[in-house]
């Protein structure tokens, strides 16, 4: 079997990437500021996990990040402000220790965040987009409306943390019919193209591209849902040792967890906590805010498994029929809301079984969207990995430690996600946008 790499439409012209970098970050800094202002006082300055910074940190990070880069690498400019680059470099200050720090005000950090947003726009009018791997095609202002958008996806994790009332309200997602198709289907083995080496906005751990070879396997249509879920937690899955690796078991043990977060049980029935609002669980919508521990126990007691991340990318974009891999599930162009639920446009999942547009040439939906999918896989660097621009993106964090999430969630805006994107985080991590889907290999578990 032969594939060829995803269709080159050729790096598109200067004015093309112009107006498609402007395009992303006044996306990212509008969904920004809603972000830090429908809240103020203590829930903007304050810490409400010590998981998370306060948002006027994630504010000023995030202006100062696109300063570095935007201004000072690729403009050449001088430090506006030099003395606050420690206070908002996230390796110098754990999480925890942020609210304490001598930060910026929020009139501060806003009056700094559109000063730098006013230079770096003169500086993307003049960009020539050549000449250095920064400048290519780019590459910068798409890192940082990407580096932005993933803040904005970390803040909403911060407002669904937060005690208190309803600070932000958007529609529900179209509703659906229920899905009727088959629950799983069987990716073909053989090779397909993991990564990249042509897409110009994908990140270090993304590239490059090589091949591999998948043997075949069955993978979940849809993600695994909230009623799905409930049957695992209903047959006593979190008091049963056969279904937990030992590190889980010894995790849900010691936390006493009994259900996804937010979750609260009231009489016979579940309720959760959802950005300030407290409702039934929805059992037709994909399980949200389960940590790797839960996932892989659910797959266990179905007698299945995580996909590995190998397994998972194939499946969001090897096309069979056209034997190529392409760069979502549904061919080559940019996500469109009718493909996926991205972006924040809505504050939950969608049902299971929507975005038909969205599904891959072998029926699988969802795998771009709504909910990250937890891999059983650690995170770690593709042969040929090199570190660009700095270590600290992603070399730092590869090993053991961190398991892969792929495909987005509906926090996530449409310029961080991709069939290639690799999202990672501790096994234990819930209050993140994550659920699952499972798999089986081709004769078995
Ligand atoms: C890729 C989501 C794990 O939030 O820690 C933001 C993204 N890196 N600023 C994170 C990131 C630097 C990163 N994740
Ligand atoms: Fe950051």
């Amino acid at each position: 079997m032969t594939d060829t790499a995803p269709t080159d439409h050729g790096t598109p012209d200067p004015e093309t990437l112009r107006e498609r970098a402007l395009t992303h970050l006044v996306t990212a800094r509008d969904r920004t500021t809603l972000l830090t202002s429908c809240v103020e006082g203590p829930d903007l300055t304050g810490q409400v996990s010590p998981l998370m910074s306060p948002l006027v940190w994630d504010l000023a990070h995030i202006g100062n990040q696109e300063e570095q880069w935007l201004l000072r690498a690729v403009g050449g400019q001088e430090a506006i402000r030099p003395e606050i680059d420690s206070l908002y470099d996230a390796f110098e200050h754990p999480r925890s220790a942020r609210p304490t720090l001598p930060l910026l005000s929020p009139e501060e950090a806003r009056r700094y965040a559109a000063d730098v947003r006013g230079r770096a726009l003169g500086v993307l009018e003049a960009a020539a987009f050549q000449g250095t791997r920064l400048t290519e095609a780019g590459f910068a202002f798409g890192m940082i409306a990407q580096h932005e958008q993933q803040h904005d996806e970390t803040m909403l994790i911060t407002h669904q943390l937060r005690k208190g009332p309803q600070a932000l309200t958007a529609p529900d997602p179209e509703p659906v019919p229920l899905f009727t198709g088959p629950s799983e289907v069987l990716v073909p083995g053989g090779p397909f193209t993991m990564g990249t080496s042509d897409e110009p906005w994908a990140l270090d751990n993304e590239r490059p591209a090589h091949r591999r070879e998948v043997a075949p396997f069955w993978l979940d249509t849809t993600p695994v849902t909230n009623g799905a879920y409930l049957a695992f937690i209903e047959d006593g899955g979190y008091d049963d040792p056969r279904w937990w690796t030992p590190e889980g078991w010894e995790h849900v043990r010691r936390q006493g967890l009994r259900a996804p977060l937010f979750w609260r049980r009231d009489g016979g029935q579940w309720l959760r906590r959802r950005f300030g609002v407290t409702e039934a669980v929805p059992r037709e919508e994909p399980v949200l805010h389960v940590c790797w521990y839960e996932a892989d126990a659910y797959a266990r007691w179905a007698g299945r498994r995580l996909p590995t991340e190998t397994e998972w990318e194939k499946a969001a974009r090897w096309d069979p029929a056209g034997e190529r891999t392409m760069r979502y599930p549904w061919g080559d162009a940019d996500p469109g809301p009718e493909h996926a639920n991205l972006g924040q446009r809505h504050l939950r999942p969608a049902p299971a079984g929507s975005y038909p547009a969205g599904e891959s040439p072998l029926g699988v939906r969802q795998l771009i969207g709504d909910v990250w999918e937890w891999t059983s896989s650690d995170f770690t660097p593709y042969p040929g990995f090199r570190a660009f621009p700095y270590k600290e993106y992603s070399e730092v964090f590869f090993g053991p430690e961190y398991k892969v999430l792929r495909g987005g969630s509906f926090a996530v805006g449409t310029v961080a996600c991709r069939g290639t994107f690799r999202n990672w985080d501790y096994p234990i991590r819930r209050q993140i946008f994550s659920g699952f889907r499972t798999a089986r290999s081709e004769g078995g578990a």
